[in-house]
């Protein structure tokens, strides 16, 4: 006892005096895991933090996006080693205001990035209770709020969609949300593989246009489909697949013995913001007995405008749905959900693993509110608790000119750039996406070619 005098702290040795101390290989283990007062001196002070720094700096163009340093530079910066004894809490302080300092405030006005649209203050909010209290979505009995809520919130996403029942599940990103519409039709299309996996099946083919997001390679490679069985669909001049050259490769796997079994179309491809047709491509899917998923993990916000909508006609075909409104819906990343037609249990089927010490079927509530079994994950944050709030602050409407605006704002752009010397459009957009070149003076005059082409790509890059 006298040994573990000597090598304790003050509060161990304030804990060991304790009569009732429980000591086991030299620790106590009814003593306080941390001190929570200062706990949550820090939690309050690095909140104040983050109010002034982040939030009320977002809306402020005279601030900066970024503090930009290079790898090199920004490690001398930044204090990154991890020692054997605990910062204090001065320096703690210091550093989360040097990680905001150098990061990238990804809600300034001027943040221009790929699929960024600003800042929601109501997800923002339900982040900060989910972190805080650190829910998991695999069971009812530790996430009982959590999985009404992401029951509603499917519910509301499906009708939207325009199916009268289904399923769904909210992933870690619209890359893992076609994953799991790949599996799943694969599971559809051969059940057995579950159990038996991939040996003794034909050849399987899936089909999706040369405009897709690159997550369709990484979901076939990953999935043992392998790349070179995804048939690439040629597009138009507006980037959207076209439905014959579709109907000639089904027919074209078909003639090679290989067993075609999904369609991937896009509604709101990465870079053109091309919407593919829809109803043309579930008459082939339908002819041919495929599965019809479409990645609408950008385009889907705009099945919540009456405005729009029509860019995703003939969506209520599809087998399954990926959508992301952690993009033009400012949800927060991540929020993504897979929307599946099927009401049969067929996501259960094909993800159950029925673990027995976590998914007991004998529990005193309606168990199918245990909805972790339905997923590739065991642990699941509570994504669609952030859109349901924000949801909640605006009413659809209120999300609905969230995408009015943003298509507003992509033709006034178009407009800007039509006026503008210098500026070349690349083609009139029919989604948020403006595709453009900017030709500097010293091009401007030059000759269309290769030459031309060349120095042009150069620009972005100096
Ligand atoms: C059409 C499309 N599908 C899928 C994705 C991938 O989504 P995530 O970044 O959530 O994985 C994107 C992202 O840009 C996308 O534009």
């Amino acid at each position: 006892m006298e040994v573990i005098y000597l090598t304790v702290g003050i509060c161990k040795q304030e804990m060991l005096q304790k009569k009732n101390a429980v000591l086991v290989d030299g620790v106590i283990l009814n003593g306080p895991i941390m001190d929570s007062k200062a706990g949550e001196k820090f939690v309050e002070e690095a909140c104040k933090i983050i109010m002034e720094e982040v939030i009320q700096k977002a809306d402020d163009v005279t601030e900066k996006v970024c503090e930009w340093r290079a790898p090199e530079t920004l490690k001398q910066i930044l204090d990154l080693e991890m020692r054997d004894t605990g910062e204090s809490h001065q320096k703690l302080l210091q550093l989360c205001r040097d990680v905001i300092q150098y990061s990238v405030k990804t809600s300034h006005p001027r943040f221009f990035n790929q699929l960024y649209a600003g800042i929601d203050y109501y997800s923002l909010v339900a982040r900060f209770i989910t972190e805080a209290l650190n829910p998991s979505v695999y069971t009812y009995e530790v996430s009982p709020v959590f999985l009404l809520v992401e029951e509603a919130v499917i519910k509301k996403m499906i009708e939207f969609v325009g199916w009268e029942e289904g399923d769904g599940i909210f992933n870690p990103g619209g890359s893992v949300s076609n994953m799991y519409a790949m599996n799943l039709a694969r599971y559809k299309f051969c059940p057995e593989i579950k159990e038996k996996g991939l040996s003794g099946l034909p050849r399987l083919v899936l089909f999706t246009s040369e405009e897709c997001h690159y997550s369709m390679k990484k979901a076939a490679s990953f999935l043992g489909i392998g790349t070179e069985n995804v048939y690439f669909i040629k597009t138009d001049e507006r980037g959207k697949m076209i439905p014959e050259e579709l109907e000639k490769q089904v027919q074209r796997a078909r003639k090679e013995g290989s067993a075609p079994f999904l369609v991937c179309a896009t509604a709101g491809t990465t870079v053109l913001g091309a919407f593919d047709p829809l109803d043309k491509i579930a008459d082939i899917c339908e002819n041919h007995g495929l599965w019809l998923h479409v990645d609408a993990s950008w385009g889907g916000s705009a099945l919540i405008s009456r405005k729009h909508c029509r860019l995703l006609h003939g969506i209520h075909r599809a087998d399954s749905v990926a959508w992301n409104p952690h993009k033009m819906l400012l949800a927060g990343i991540q929020c993504c959900a897979l929307l599946v037609k099927d009401n049969s249990g067929l996501l259960k089927k094909c993800y159950s693993a029925k673990a027995a010490y976590l998914f007991q079927q004998d529990k005193f509530y309606d168990v199918s509110y245990d909805t972790g079994d339905k997923s590739i994950q065991c642990s699941r944050r509570p994504d669609a608790f952030k859109f349901w709030l924000m949801w909640k602050a605006l009413g659809t409407t209120g999300l609905e000119e969230r995408v009015n605006r943003a298509l507003a704002l992509a033709r006034y752009l178009v407009e800007e750039i039509k006026k503008r010397e210098g500026f070349q459009l690349l083609l009139e957009p029919e989604y948020a996406n403006v595709c453009f070149w900017y030709i500097p003076p010293s091009l401007r005059k030059m000759e269309d070619g290769p030459e031309f082409w060349q120095k042009l790509h150069q620009v972005s890059v100096t």
